[in-house]
């Protein structure tokens, strides 16, 4: 099996904590070239942590003679448009961060040129390939949920300290791109891609100009709707429901298991129910692994979709969305 030649665009904490390791798990798979930081200190201090060879400037891991064959890219979403077109236009596959674009607008423009160029483009949405939404899609199609009546998800957590990029809204910083966008992609993956914007409300602190709990209510051609809630000042919540005709299906941590957990589901019906643990999975290794048969089959057309459908979405949400400004 040929090597992927991957190099690690930005010493971010998500790279540290879980991609590269999962990475390096992938040994047959992937090599990885390099990683590159805006200060050459900080990449030596991230490189020497995993063996890897440190680099200065973001371009660097373009250059030909590195030959890369693919960025990961966990650079906040306001560096995205500039950084993935250059990846792009540099002839490399792009595997990138949540949210992966500010607006429509610039997903229209990334994917264009990943189509012209025959590139994958994928945004990270890991939690799709952890095993335990097996164990839901398994009891809608065996029909134990009866008919979907509503999915229901949350997703948020208590303030960040104060100088994160997720407060800035020149780096794509906000609750609804970052928190917001799981429950928008699970919303999308058990009710369809034909899902429009109810009603959706946007709290923006007025110090930051950027949103930090919100909710909406999306409805599908059939009417089925999702009521989804999000946010960076909030008690930590990380789940989604499922409520049919027939039971109701609750998974508790649905988008952030660490590799070792063993996530719960809760499935009741009227007479009795059950609690299912979960076998422990790690989600990044899983997306690894699809990011290499995607980019080694030359199968890109889902992943594109995937990146247009989110995006069409979440604008259209900030578009429609009542303003609440709170100091
Ligand atoms: N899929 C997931 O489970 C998951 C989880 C957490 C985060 N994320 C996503 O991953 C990305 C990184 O998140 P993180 O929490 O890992 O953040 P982080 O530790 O702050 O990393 C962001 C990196 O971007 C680079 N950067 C360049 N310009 C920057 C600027 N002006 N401000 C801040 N950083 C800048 C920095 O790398 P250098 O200093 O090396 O240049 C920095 O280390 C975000 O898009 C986030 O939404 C995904």
């Amino acid at each position: 099996m040929q090597q992927l030649r991957i190099g690690i665009m930005g010493c971010a904490d998500i790279a540290r904590r879980l991609v590269i390791p999962a990475i390096q798990t992938h040994q047959s798979l992937f090599s990885i070239v390099g990683i590159a930081s805006r200060t050459f200190e900080k990449a030596k201090e991230f490189g020497d942590l995993f063996n890897i060879t440190p680099y200065e400037g973001y371009e660097t891991l373009l250059e030909p003679s590195l030959g890369v064959d693919i960025i990961y890219m966990p650079l906040p979403t306001g560096l995205h448009d500039e950084w993935i077109t250059k990846c792009l236009q540099a002839g490399k596959h792009v595997y990138v961060e949540k949210s992966l674009a500010l607006n429509a607008e610039s997903a229209e423009r990334l994917v264009s040129i990943a189509r012209s160029k025959r590139l994958l483009l994928l945004e990270n949405f890991m939690f799709r390939y952890h095993s335990q939404h097996q164990y839901v899609f398994n009891k809608i199609a065996k029909g134990e949920l009866g008919e979907i009546r509503l999915f229901r998800s949350s997703f948020g957590f208590p303030p960040l300290k104060e100088n994160n990029f997720r407060y800035d809204p020149q780096m794509g910083g906000g609750a609804l791109l970052d928190a917001g966008a799981y429950t928008v992609s699970a919303a999308r993956w058990f009710l369809g891609e034909d899902l429009k914007v109810a009603t959706a409300n946007l709290h923006i602190n007025q110090h930051w100009q950027s949103d930090i709990y919100g909710d909406m209510t999306l409805v599908n051609s059939k009417g089925v709707t999702a009521q989804l809630s999000f946010g960076f000042d909030n008690f930590y919540q990380c789940n989604y429901e499922i409520w049919g005709s027939k039971a109701k299906i609750v998974a508790e941590r649905s988008f952030t298991p660490k590799p070792n957990e063993q996530p719960t589901i809760l499935f009741q019906h009227n007479t009795a129910g059950e609690v299912y643990h979960a076998a422990a999975d790690n989600h990044f290794a899983n997306i690894l692994a699809e990011v290499y048969r995607s980019a080694t089959a030359r199968d890109f057309e889902s992943h594109w979709n995937g990146v247009l459908n989110q995006s069409y979405l979440l604008t259209q949400i900030m578009n429609k969305s009542n303003k609440f400004y709170i100091a």
